[in-house]
């Protein structure tokens, strides 16, 4: 697998590619890094975000958030994962450092959205997850893809690793919910109240289907494939 830092050293080099006064240690040289490659990821989506809602002349996008992954929550997933814990497991491992999320209205803009997404050469794609097609067993829907995205340090360019998250309205309403209700309180989740959230889940995805073959219907005039 292609790692940018392969090792400490490799980090300790990068300390001095970073053209600032500012002391930083290892850790944060990395953080830094990540937030290149995810402040990066945000502009090429908000661009591509204009084209593809001109092109298709609605809102095929309709948001667009992103995130660096907390230190606590890195340390709990290399806990979780079971990994070596160093910098060198941590960039193998954990693929969610940065995490860009896109928001949709339909489940199909989601596959327009992937496709372009797959089209773009500066977004390499390593991993794509469909959880669309079959939903987690918690009821969790949304599709994933793991992608690389060059940094520029100084004269080097790195790849990084991205994770993107396309959700349509309802499928983030519910992974929003049950995030915040799982992992956010302190009180475990009955193990009634997790199946209530995974057969709600099961409604919503066809309450969102219903809802866009409506939408379709009345927009059946379809643009054609958007060539970026
Ligand atoms: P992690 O779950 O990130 O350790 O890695 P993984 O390889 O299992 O990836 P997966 O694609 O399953 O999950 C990655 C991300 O998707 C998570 O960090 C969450 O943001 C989201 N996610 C996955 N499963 C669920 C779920 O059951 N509920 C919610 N709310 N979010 C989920
Ligand atoms: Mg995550």
């Amino acid at each position: 697998m292609d790692i940018l830092l392969k090792n400490n050293k490799e980090i300790i080099k990068n300390i001095e590619l970073i053209n600032t006064k500012k002391c930083y240690n290892e850790f944060e040289v990395i953080m830094v890094i990540y937030q290149i490659a995810l402040e990066n990821t945000l502009k090429r989506l908000i661009n591509l975000k204009n084209i593809i809602n001109n092109h298709y002349n609605y809102e095929v996008i309709a948001g667009i958030t992103g995130r660096i992954k907390s230190p606590e929550s890195i340390e709990g997933k290399i806990r979780k994962k079971k990994v070596d814990n160093n910098y060198k497991s941590m960039i193998e491992n954990i693929n969610d450092i940065a995490g860009v999320r896109i928001i949709c209205n339909y489940k199909d803009d989601i596959y327009k959205i992937r496709n372009i997404i797959r089209k773009q050469k500066d977004i390499r794609i390593l991993k794509e997850k469909d959880y669309i097609k079959k939903a987690k067993k918690s009821g969790y829907s949304a599709y994933h893809i793991i992608a690389e995205v060059p940094v520029k340090i100084k004269e080097k360019t790195i790849p990084i690793k991205v994770e993107i998250q396309i959700r349509t309205v309802l499928m983030d309403f519910w992974a929003n919910t049950e995030h915040k209700v799982k992992y956010k309180t302190k009180k475990k989740l009955s193990n009634i109240d997790s199946m209530k959230l995974s057969i709600y889940a099961k409604i919503i995805n066809i309450i969102n289907d219903k809802i866009m073959k409506i939408y379709r219907k009345q927009n059946a005039k379809a643009k054609g494939v958007l060539v970026i």
